[in-house]
């Protein structure tokens, strides 16, 4: 049944791994920083123990924490949709989202870079919003200002952020971000865009039109994105596959062979983004985005076995980007994260920490010599050196520990290369 087909839809259990992986390294980040500023205030509050150089040093680790921790919480993983216009870019997305939200239409119609993302923690209602400015319009602004059949449509080179419920579809509450681009044609000539708006997408999709074939400025445009990039996760949809299919069933075969060769070609012979031809059929499909849309949004109650079928296609390729997105993103945004998280420790223990047990211990042992001359006050500051000494030592380990952990249970194979 229908439903049924639905709830399969569900994103793929991977993408829960980047959430998973970004809450535990979040809580590190934390960790540190509030272990970072413990310390200051020891150092701080204790006559004793203070020490110019170490404040310094520890007011730059502080420092450092918390600018990573700030793109940490901003993290997110990112698909990238280019193809001509009227292929389906905006429809793809709009079947991944379960609903209507970008305007689809014939004919050149995404008129400049829309950014689907969940809304930020801190906001409650669902807007859209132009990159550089503050003003929050309402979604419905969309067909306004994203559309290039409206007198009021942005430039190309505008970003306008979509920022809709996390809990509107399971795709967006896994902070994934979905990029929908202007045809390449008019995106070919927006270089700076191109890179400082869909250059750092984990995945990138090419949406083609299955009635006709790759275009020669479609190869092109992917030609220069596979030179700047090594390797990308290219994905190619050849959309419209209803159409495609029904005009003359008896070549269906046929001409779904035809489509396979030529992008098989494309991605391993004209891009070198795969190996093998085996490695790039698997990410090649056949589908249709309106129909996958109308299943989804309860406007085809009673698909045909070949919507069906079709549908079944769409699927595969939402579970197939989605765990390819979750594996890179993992790789490539916490990789990194987890290494300075790594290395900070390390030069804490060897610039601070250790330098400060020293000095602690060396004080304690004097102030033992001396013990006979001491009065009260001065043994209780032996006392809370001790405890402050073993407080750090066990926030150091724990900390140690965690990393550790993290860096086996999720990102082993970051660490190890
Ligand atoms: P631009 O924004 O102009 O670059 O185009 P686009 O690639 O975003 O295409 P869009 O989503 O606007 O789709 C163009 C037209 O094709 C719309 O009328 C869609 O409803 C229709 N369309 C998209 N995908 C399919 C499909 O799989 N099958 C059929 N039959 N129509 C589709
Ligand atoms: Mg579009």
């Amino acid at each position: 049944s229908v439903s049924s087909y639905i709830s399969r839809s569900s994103a793929s259990s991977r993408l829960s791994e980047f959430v998973d992986a970004k809450t535990e390294l979040q809580d590190i980040y934390h960790d540190l920083s509030s272990y970072l500023s413990s310390f200051l205030t020891i150092l701080e509050e204790s006559v004793l123990l203070r020490d110019r150089q170490m404040l310094e040093h520890l007011c730059a680790f502080s420092s450092r924490v918390e600018a990573i921790a700030k793109v940490l919480s901003r993290d997110r993983m990112k698909v990238a949709f280019f193809g001509r216009t009227s292929n389906g870019k905006s429809a793809v997305i709009n079947a991944l989202l379960h609903e209507k939200i970008l305007p689809s239409a014939m004919g050149h119609t995404t008129s400049c870079f829309c950014q689907v993302q969940a809304n930020g923690s801190d906001e409650t209602t669902e807007h859209v919003k132009v990159e550089q400015e503050e003003q929050h319009m309402e979604l419905s602004a969309l067909k306004e200002l994203a559309s290039a059949h409206s007198p009021r449509a942005l430039k190309p080179s505008t970003l306008l952020q979509v920022n809709m419920a996390k809990n509107r579809c399971s795709i967006l509450d896994y902070d994934v971000v979905l990029m929908d681009t202007p045809g390449v044609d008019v995106t070919a000539q927006l270089d700076d865009c191109l890179d400082s708006y869909c250059m750092d997408a984990d995945v990138f999709i090419l949406v083609l039109n299955a009635e006709s074939t790759v275009s020669r400025v479609e190869r092109q445009f992917f030609k220069d994105v596979a030179s700047k990039l090594s390797r990308p996760n290219l994905f190619i949809l050849n959309n419209r596959w209803d159409k495609a299919s029904s005009l003359e069933p008896e070549m269906e075969q046929q001409v779904k062979d035809q489509h396979m060769e030529r992008c098989v070609n494309l991605l391993v012979d004209e891009l070198g983004v795969y190996a093998n031809a085996q490695e790039a059929w698997e990410r090649i499909y056949h589908v249709s985005a309106l129909e996958a849309l109308h299943i989804r949004n309860g406007h085809n109650q009673n698909p045909t076995a070949q919507t069906q079928e079709r549908y079944q296609e769409f699927l595969r390729f939402e579970n197939d980007f989605s765990n390819c997105l979750a594996e890179s993103a993992l790789k490539t945004k916490f990789g990194p994260h987890l290494q300075s998280a790594q290395k900070i420790l390390n030069q804490l223990k060897s610039t601070l920490i250790g330098p400060f047990i020293e000095k602690v211990s060396r004080l304690i042992e004097e102030n033992k010599e001396r013990r006979a001359n001491l009065n009260a006050e001065m043994d209780d500051w032996v006392i809370l050196m001790q405890d402050d000494r073993e407080e750090l030592q066990i926030w150091f380990e724990q900390l140690t520990e965690m990393t550790q952990r993290v860096g086996q249970s999720v990102l082993n194979e970051q660490i190890n290369t």
